[in-house]
């Protein structure tokens, strides 16, 4: 069970334009994002992922984004202000044995975990939140830092997702990553 969260020190490394070099947003959710969509962005932290997303789903889209870190979550509504996509972006914050995502049921086309689900204590209860939320059709990035995360225990991991519903469609290249594209059929 994991007992820790990002400290929010490394959130603001997480959130540096540096790490675009490495792991550059469009070119990895690029492929699976569409004008309109709505999406969240689960274990969001300083919105590495959340504002580019939110610039892909445009004026129409929606995304919201959500953390169990009040001061990850407060960053990124600031970063997002000033990029001008603070409407486009729902943040909330949560506990960490529940995502609270009730109000969301079958109305998500796509939903990104990346470099969450090593932190999080119950991942069946988290895969099953999640996939509650979804549409029919509508897919989850699964994404964990293979400096932290074995090949075993992210197939562990997709077994979980896979338990919930999902099924699994491709393996997303992604630098210093274990990635997987799952879909609600
Ligand atoms: C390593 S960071 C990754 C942040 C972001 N996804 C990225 O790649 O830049 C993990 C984030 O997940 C959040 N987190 C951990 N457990 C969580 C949970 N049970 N529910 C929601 N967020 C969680 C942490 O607070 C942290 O901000």
């Amino acid at each position: 069970m994991a007992e820790r969260v990002c400290p929010v020190w490394v959130g603001y490394l997480l959130a540096s334009p540096l790490r675009k070099l490495l792991q550059n947003p469009n070119k990895i959710l690029g492929p699976f994002i569409e004008e309109g969509m709505k999406v969240l962005d689960i274990g969001c932290a300083m919105g590495f992922f959340s504002l580019p997303l939110a610039q892909m789903v445009g004026s129409k889209g929606k995304v919201i984004s959500i953390d169990v870190q009040e001061k990850m979550v407060k960053s990124l509504e600031k970063r997002a202000y000033k990029a001008g996509l603070k409407n486009r972006i729902e943040t909330r914050i949560c506990p960490r044995n529940s995502l609270g995502l009730h109000d969301l049921a079958e109305d998500i086309d796509f939903a990104l975990a990346f470099a969450i689900v090593h932190e999080v204590s119950n991942p069946s209860s988290f895969f099953s939140e999640i996939f509650g939320t979804i549409k029919r059709n509508g897919r989850l990035l699964v994404a964990e830092p293979k400096g932290h995360v074995s090949e075993k225990d992210f197939e562990i991991t997709v077994s979980v997702a896979e338990q919930s519903g999902f099924r699994r469609i491709e393996k997303p290249d992604v630098a210093r990553s274990r990635a997987l594209l799952l879909e609600k059929r």
